[in-house]
């Protein structure tokens, strides 16, 4: 390796060259580790980028209420409501459980703002942390943020194919039977097929096809809308917000549909039962209910942080990302506080059906109509969060292959659309793999946890750049700093580790993940970052 080919890697005042010897020397790597990066450079850097400027406010709002609003509230909201098969429900009181999750991500929120319009390039908390943090600190977050919103897109995805069937079977009458009910190796899972077979007295062994001994079983569904949705992404940024914009409108026409209709079949019994102990309706669990309601809720939330990885790409950052970011969140709260008042009030919470709450509940009303417009609703919800999921996978993988920590040819843009297309095709990819190996519950559990810890990251990061560069120019401030990113992170640890108690699987999955990204940067990315002499060219 050429001596000239190897740079030390931090402030633009601290490059200088030195041998591959000494880039190895544990002296050298324990300074590199915490080397930080000038937010000067990484937005000169942004300014000279090939990405197209087009995201106005509403635009952002658009990308981020497409983002948010999907399987949480569609689905999800059933186990917060009435609890799942490793932990309790909320009750009626899940409306706390919405308000706590909320107060979590308003505190982020704000601290993800005040970055945003500080240092407005793709790769968001990426970035922020390779500001504050360093290098080491960067990757780690970079890491844990790709597994968010990939296997966040893997939960939507398979969610995505369950509304799909339930859309389907509303026209069993003129379908054919192997449309609507196919095979459970085709739409599901190996772990998730062989579980409903044996629940229905099957044997997968001999129910599902094996190929050199090897059993079979993948969502083809998921596939397919994932295939449709790079198209969209290569195609162009801008034309990704016109189709969400479109997946938006149909949504929340539905939700307000949902409230109008429910508000009418509301018996208040339901929140605080007939006279006696109310607060034992209300929430049936106590208080670890609540929290591990606000734990497996949060799910619903995530997205608006996906906003700010589209930095780069909007106009006027500096006005329009704190609107697009608060915005989203104040929205989508209202929203499903009101779903889960309705909810709640017009369904037992001993009959919440946990597969499809809120169409059933509509349905037990006698407004089966309703629940047929739901589902339509749901599906395009979920579609818009692919949409948006997968973007933010791309543009924060994006952002650490400019870097240097990936190989080069994942930065490459396409000459024609501006788009990272050799990225979205590998995320792709990847998110096909997952729809393949992992179940619904386990990847939005991972996908919470990655998203606590990336919010976390961010409120630490907002105390610290506030000390280390304080006069650098910030258009949004949060306000009541120390105390509103310390709030941040007492809400996101807190539930993080109360949920602790009770998960199993994605609880051992996440530190592996972590400890999988550790072993990449220091047998990898560590040296890559210095060959590929970061910084020289986009
Ligand atoms: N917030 C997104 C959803 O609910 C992840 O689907």
């Amino acid at each position: 390796m050429d001596k000239k080919n190897f740079r030390e890697f931090g402030n633009l005042s601290e490059h200088a060259e030195v041998s591959p010897k000494e880039i190895l020397s544990v002296k050298s790597i324990g300074k590199n580790l915490f080397k930080t990066k000038n937010p000067d450079e990484m937005i000169e850097r942004a300014d000279k980028s090939s990405l197209k400027k087009t995201l106005g406010a509403f635009d952002l709002v658009i990308l981020g209420v497409g983002c948010v609003i999907g399987s949480g509230i569609f689905t999800v909201v059933g186990v917060a409501a009435a609890g799942g098969a490793e932990t309790t429900g909320a009750g009626p009181a899940l409306i706390i459980s919405m308000v706590l999750a909320s107060l979590a991500c308003i505190f982020s929120a704000m601290c993800y703002s005040e970055f945003a319009t500080m240092i407005p390039v793709a790769g968001s908390a990426y970035l922020y942390t390779y500001a504050t943090m360093g290098e080491f600190f960067a990757w780690v977050i970079g890491w844990v943020l790709l597994l968010e919103y990939t296997v966040g897109y893997i939960a939507v995805a398979t969610a995505w194919t369950g509304y799909f069937f339930e859309f389907l079977r509303g026209f069993s009458k003129y379908l054919p039977e192997y449309i609507t009910n196919p095979p459970l190796w085709l739409i599901h899972d190996y772990k998730t097929a062989s579980q409903i077979m044996t629940s229905q007295g099957l044997d997968p062994a001999t129910n599902v096809p094996h190929i050199f001994n090897i059993p079979i079983s993948l969502n083809a569904p998921a596939i397919v809308i994932t295939l449709i949705i790079m198209m969209f992404l290569i195609r162009g940024i801008k034309e990704s917000t016109k189709m969400a914009g479109a997946l938006v409108v149909v949504k929340l026409t539905v939700i307000g549909l949902f409230l109008v209709t429910g508000a009418f079949y509301i018996k208040p019994e339901n929140w605080i039962g007939t006279g006696g102990n109310w607060w034992q309706t209300f929430a049936p669990n106590g208080f670890s209910g609540i929290f591990m309601g606000a734990f497996i809720i949060f799910f619903a939330y995530i997205g608006f942080d996906a906003i700010a990885t589209a930095a780069e790409e909007t106009k006027d950052p500096q006005k329009n990302l704190p609107i697009g970011i608060i915005g989203t969140l104040g929205v989508c709260t209202v929203v499903y506080v009101l779903v889960a008042l309705v909810l709640t009030g017009i369904c037992p919470i001993d009959k919440i059906d946990i597969q499809a709450p809120v169409a059933s509940a509509i349905t037990a009303v006698g407004q089966g109509w309703v629940a047929g417009l739901i589902s339509i609703g749901a599906l395009t919800g979920l579609t818009s969060v692919l949409l948006v999921m997968m973007l933010a996978a791309t543009r924060t993988a994006l952002a650490m292959s400019r870097d240097g920590f990936l190989p080069k040819i994942l930065k490459t843009i396409h000459p024609k659309y501006n788009t990272p297309h050799v990225l979205t095709v590998l995320v792709t990819i990847i998110c096909i793999i997952g729809t393949t190996f992992l179940s619904l519950s386990t990847s939005a559990e991972l996908c919470n946890f990655g998203t606590f810890t990336s919010f976390i990251i961010v409120c630490v990061a907002v105390l610290i750049l506030r000390k280390k560069d304080p006069n650098r120019p910030r258009p949004y401030k949060v306000p009541f700093s120390p105390w509103f990113p310390l709030m941040g992170i007492i809400c996101c640890g807190g539930l993080m580790l109360h949920s602790m108690k009770s998960l199993t699987t994605s609880k051992i999955l996440f530190p592996l993940w972590i400890i999988l990204g550790i072993i990449i940067y220091f047998s990898y990315g560590y040296k890559k970052l210095r060959e590929n002499n970061c910084g020289d060219e986009e």
